[in-house]
Formats: structure tokens, sequence, C-alpha cells
């Protein structure tokens, strides 16, 4: 039998899964929700100067939205093993209920589908856990690491979740922080 499993994704996974996929849908999943609580240390800041990337909080009133992508026939082992290095600074795997946005053309086909979601939970050693939106704001506007700026991250996964037209308060909230940082970095000093 073909290996058939959905993965879910919510941070850098929306606009960069980095795998290949046989199909990918818009949705959400239920309790969950995105917050720039994580400590990075190997893509989006370094050791003692750790970026803030996405996790999930549970929160039973949430949804969070994103992007599920289905792989089609390759063995487990091979479709985790990119994804458990990637995700490995904190991040466990875990099981959830997708929900598409639209509704599956064949009406027999399950409206709700179990899909892998990697989470970093506030006991793994680098969570950051909360702090004040301009705080936050300020951390992601001068982090970096070996997979770029975490102003990057932040700022393409605004972009790629309103292209899908997705609105997240929290993610919005520290986008208009952040280029407001950027806009003040342009003008220069002053006098
Ligand atoms: C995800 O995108 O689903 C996990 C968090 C990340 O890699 O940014």
């Amino acid at each position: 039998m073909r290996t058939k499993i959905w993965i879910f994704g919510y941070g850098s996974l929306v606009w960069n899964p980095g795998f290949s996929f046989e199909q990918s849908q818009v949705g959400y999943i239920r309790g969950w929700a995105r917050r720039f609580y994580q400590g990075s240390t190997d893509h989006r800041g370094i050791p003692g100067s750790p970026g803030r990337v996405a996790t999930l909080v549970a929160e039973a009133q949430s949804v969070c939205w994103g992007v599920a992508y289905q792989v089609v026939g390759e063995p487990l082992a091979s479709i985790f093993s990119y994804l458990d290095e990637r995700e490995q600074g904190g991040f466990r795997r875990h099981q959830v209920d997708f929900y598409p946005r639209t509704e599956p053309a064949d009406a027999s086909a399950p409206s709700v589908t179990t899909a892998a979601v990697y989470i970093a939970r506030d006991d793994n050693p680098h969570y950051l856990g909360p702090a004040s939106v301009p705080e936050m704001a300020r951390h992601i506007f001068h982090a970096k690491g070996p997979s770029g700026s975490n102003r990057d991250y932040l700022l393409r996964l605004a972009e790629s979740l309103r292209g899908l037209g997705i609105t997240d308060a929290h993610v919005s909230e520290l986008e208009r922080h952040v280029r407001q940082l950027d806009a003040h970095s342009k003008d220069g000093p002053s006098g």
C-alpha cells in the first residue's frame, strides 16, 4: 500500500515546505494559537542570541490556519527524517485533526483528516514564552541565523498568510511593529 500522509504547516512550512507533495490545502486546526514564543538558535538566531519563531500554544477557543501538504508513496522514515532534522531545535511531532477550507470535491472524501504537525512546547530548552509585542518585534528585527534574518521569517509568513486570505492578529501586530522599526532605521540618525 502506498503511504499517504498529511503534514500541517503554520510557520516556515507555509512558504517553504522543502519536500515534494502531491497536493496542498489551506485549512485550520482547532485548539491551538500561533505564537512567536519559540527561541531559534539553529535557523533565525544563534546560540546565545536566539531568534523568535512561531510555535503553537494550546488555547481551547482558538484555531490556527495554515497549509497542509499531502505526501504520497514515500517511506515515512524518509519523509520525517528531513523534517525532524529541520525542526530539531525544540519541536516535536504531534498528530492533529486538520479541517480543509474547502469541502473536498469528492463528497465521499473525509472533510477532516489527521495531519502531523511540529510543535515546540513550553518545556523545551529553547522556549522563550510571551513578551510584549514591541519587545518581541525588536527581538525579531535584530536576530539573524544560518537560515537568514528573523525579520524575513516574520515578513514572509505575514505575506504568505495574507496571500492565502488568512488573518492572524498576532502575526499582523508583530509585522506592523517590525515595519515601523524598518522605517525608523531607514530614516537614519537624526541631527
Ligand atoms: C511549521 O512551519 O509548521 C513549524 C514551525 C516552523 O518551521 O517555522
